[in-house]
């Protein structure tokens, strides 16, 4: 089992950075593979809507996104986790993902996705719903956990002191960790479903 964990922060140590410990001392305990990728404090840019990724597979831009495609491709889950800047994921993590996703043509289906949201005091919820987005257009599960994913804190280390925010990390790590195994013995037992051929209707006349 190969976990991609993705930390939005732009602070390497700060308190998403922390949410994401918890999680992989539990990955680590229970044998999974951990893969950590710190992609807050690089320069990512929006996507510029060229288009070109549709012939090559990978962003004309080459920078932390073909980075982590290959990783993508590779694991069984990714966790995604972000500090909260305005009631949203911050804007380089969102130009990650929407580049990250829209680039790649490998199938996501069945890597099991959880996302977390970090803040002082509120967004938590509208990060997460963003978050989980990337997830649900991929045919990608959701793990969940014992709340909305979400840990508190300013300062950095403030997070520390969230006793709950942490216990719930460590139980979406669990909790994936088991969903993630049951996927492997589900596609050995049954094979992952037959895709219909992909119907595209746009909105307009
Ligand atoms: C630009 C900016 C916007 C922020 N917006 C919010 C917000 O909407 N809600 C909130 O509770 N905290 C907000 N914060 C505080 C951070 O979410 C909080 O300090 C968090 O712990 C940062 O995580 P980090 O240490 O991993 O970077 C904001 C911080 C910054 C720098």
């Amino acid at each position: 089992m190969k976990v991609l964990l993705i930390n939005g922060s732009p602070r390497a140590n700060g308190n998403t950075a922390l949410a994401l410990r918890e999680m992989i001392a539990v990955f680590e305990k229970e044998g999974v593979e951990v893969t950590l990728l710190h992609i807050g404090n690089r320069a990512i840019r929006g996507c510029v809507a060229c288009g070109a990724c549709a012939q090559t597979g990978k962003c004309i831009v080459d920078d932390p996104v073909n980075e982590a495609a290959p990783l993508l491709e590779a694991c069984d889950g990714i966790v995604v986790a972000s500090p909260v800047y305005y009631a949203s994921a911050n804007s380089t993590l969102t130009a990650f993902l929407d580049r990250l996703f829209y680039s790649t043509h490998f199938s996501k289906r069945m890597k099991v996705g959880a996302s977390v949201a970090v803040a002082r005091r509120g967004g938590c919820s509208a990060t997460f719903d963003q978050l989980n987005k990337y997830f649900t257009i991929s045919g990608m599960p959701i793990a969940s956990g014992q709340y909305w994913n979400s840990v508190h804190g300013a300062r950095p280390g403030e997070a520390a002191e969230d006793a709950e925010g942490l216990q719930s990390m460590r139980t979406l790590a669990t909790n994936m960790v088991f969903l993630m195994r049951s996927i492997a013995l589900g596609k050995e037992a049954y094979g992952l479903p037959e895709p219909e051929k992909r119907v595209s209707t746009n909105f307009i006349r």
